[in-house]
Parts: structure tokens; C-alpha cells; sequence
């Protein structure tokens, strides 16, 4: 599914200021983008306009060429939120449900009815595929679960509906190093998924990003590929923020002529990577 936010505005009350004020992006199937800035800069109200859960004041946003305002006009919307999976910030905020199992299964559910066979086939995937077994989550309470595990879970319950696209509002919120990692590295293996994912943190996801999208007081102050964030220097500086320090270590080490082959995401990596060039044996050995 192809998105498209055409000149779009959104504001909250009628005459207050632009929550979104003025963005045209456009978001192509199994792109990975990040989309950053400060707190208030519009993120959340991008990816319910991305979403379709609010409309458009101005502009308009498209689904596949077709305008948000025709599909909410025609009752159409769920027709394009089905295809598209959303993960709001601390999702385990909203589980309501006795068992864990209840919570992956709850919206398989609402849409294949009682095919009990179904529905464990698709919750079973999504649990395995993020390391939970379904047989335990229908033991445990979801409140009972750790942090991370809660979020994994929360993680499942969008992926269990196989959408084309996921929509994840800061992922890693509230989460240690290792669960910030996982996170990660789950979405990075989505395969075909287009994933758009808003974060404070663009060092979390810089492995996962093609592309990372800057607001700033709801307009769009940077575009660029996360390639072009790292070997060109000239785009970094239109970066708006502080540039994560993995991603000005790896121009320094170029600007001084050193031939990294490929780019690394945290600084284990830049480090292992710089070993190696030199000839050091791996960390550890
Ligand atoms: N429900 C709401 N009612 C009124 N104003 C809101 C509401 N939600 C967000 N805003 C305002 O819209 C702007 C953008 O908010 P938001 O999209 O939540 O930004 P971000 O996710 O980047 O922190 C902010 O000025 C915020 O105060
Ligand atoms: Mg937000």
C-alpha cells in the first residue's frame, strides 16, 4: 500500500495552532522509515493521519491513489486500517484482557469469527516469531509479563494480522538497552513489511531506517537516506538535532580516509569493525 500525505494540515481545535502544518511525504510499500523530532513536533499526529484516524484539515492523505476523505465518506476506512498495523506508545497500557493469549488473539478474532484452528495458526507464527509460545501466554496474565515481554506481546498482536504496513509511535519507550535492541532487531527482520516507526531516538532504529523524516512544529525540516545521513556530511548538517555519535565517528573516520567497508549501526559495531581492520583479534577472544 502506497501512502501518500499531499500538503497535509491537521490542528486540534479550530482556530489553534497546526498540530501538522503543511507535509507532503510519501510512503512506499516495505519502505523502513524513521520519523524523528522533538516532543510536540507532531510525530503522533502524523501517524494518525498516516492511519487514517483522524482526518485531514487541509491536504489530504491517499491509500493507494484514493483520498482519506472519499473512503470516510464511503465507510470504507477499516478497509485500509486492516491492511495496516499500529502499535501506539506503551501499548501495554491498554491490555484488558486475563490471559496473554486473549490479548495476541483479540482482533483475529473480530475478524475471523470463531475458526479456532485459524486463529491459533496466525497467533502461533506471530508468537514465534517474536520468542513467545503461545502455550505459556495462555497461562500468564499480560499484566505479569516484564516490560519487554509486554511489549513483544504488544509487538505479536499487531503482527498477527500480517499487515502490509506497521506504525510504531516510539517502540522502545521505557525499555533497557537489551529490550531497546529486540525491538529492533524484530522489526529489522519484517521482510517485506513497510515499517514506520517515530522515535525521539534515532540511534535505536539507524539499523533498521532507509529513510529518516525530521519534524519540527509540524513541518518536515529533513529527508534523507540514513546512507546519505552517514557518508554525506554536507546533508548531516541540515540534521536539525545532534547526530547520533556512531553516525559522526563513521564521517570522521572517512573524512580521514579510511575505507569502512559498509556501515555499522552502534558503536560495538564500529568498534568490532575497526578491530578488524586493524588486525585485533575479535572482542573477547
Ligand atoms: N489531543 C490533543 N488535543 C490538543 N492538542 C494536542 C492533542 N494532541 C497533541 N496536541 C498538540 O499537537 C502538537 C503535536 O503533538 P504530537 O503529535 O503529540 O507531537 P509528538 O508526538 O511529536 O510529541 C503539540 O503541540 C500538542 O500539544
Ligand atoms: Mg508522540
Amino acid at each position: 500500500m502506497v501512502i501518500e500525505c499531499v500538503d497535509v494540515s491537521y490542528r486540534y481545535q479550530g482556530s489553534g495552532p497546526w498540530a501538522i502544518d503543511g507535509v507532503t511525504l510519501e510512503v512506499r510499500p516495505g519502505e523502513r522509515m524513521v520519523i524523528t523530532g522533538p516532543a510536540g513536533s507532531g510525530k503522533t499526529t502524523l501517524l494518525q493521519l498516516m492511519d487514517a484516524l483522524v482526518l485531514p484539515v487541509r491536504g489530504d492523505v491517499l491509500f493507494d491513489g484514493r483520498s482519506v476523505r472519499d473512503l470516510a465518506a464511503r465507510r470504507e476506512l477499516h478497509a485500509v486500517r486492516r491492511r495496516a498495523g499500529v502499535l501506539f506508545q506503551f501499548p501495554e497500557d491498554q491490555f484488558f484482557h486475563q490471559s496473554a493469549y486473549e490479548e495476541l488473539t483479540f482482533s483475529l478474532r473480530n475478524f475471523f469469527g470463531s475458526d479456532e484452528k485459524e486463529i491459533h495458526q496466525r497467533a502461533a507464527s506471530a508468537a514465534s516469531y517474536l520468542g513467545l509460545d503461545t502455550g505459556r501466554l495462555k497461562e500468564v496474565s499480560p499484566f505479569s509479563l516484564s516490560t519487554g515481554q509486554k511489549r513483544r506481546l504488544a509487538l505479536a498482536s499487531a503482527l498477527v494480522m500480517e499487515p502490509e504496513i506497521l506504525m510504531l509511535d516510539e517502540p522502545t519507550a521505557g525499555l533497557d538497552p537489551a529490550g531497546r535492541k529486540d525491538v529492533a532487531r524484530v522489526i529489522s527482520s519484517l521482510g517485506e513489511t513497510a515499517v514506520v516507526v517515530v522515535t525521539h531516538n534515532l540511534e535505536d532504529f539507524l539499523g533498521v531506517a532507509e529513510r529518516v523524516v525530521c519534524l519540527d512544529a509540524g513541518r518536515v525540516v529533513f529527508d534523507a537516506s540514513v546512507e546519505d545521513l552517514l557518508a554525506r556530511p554536507d546533508i548531516a548538517r541540515g540534521y536539525p538535532f545532534e547526530i547520533p555519535l556512531v553516525v559522526k565517528a563513521q564521517q570522521w573516520l572517512r573524512a580521514g580516509g579510511l575505507e569502512l567497508d559498509g556501515p555499522s549501526w552502534d558503536m560495538d559495531g564500529l568498534v568490532r569493525r575497526l578491530r578488524l581492520l586493524a588486525g585485533m583479534p575479535e572482542n573477547g577472544e
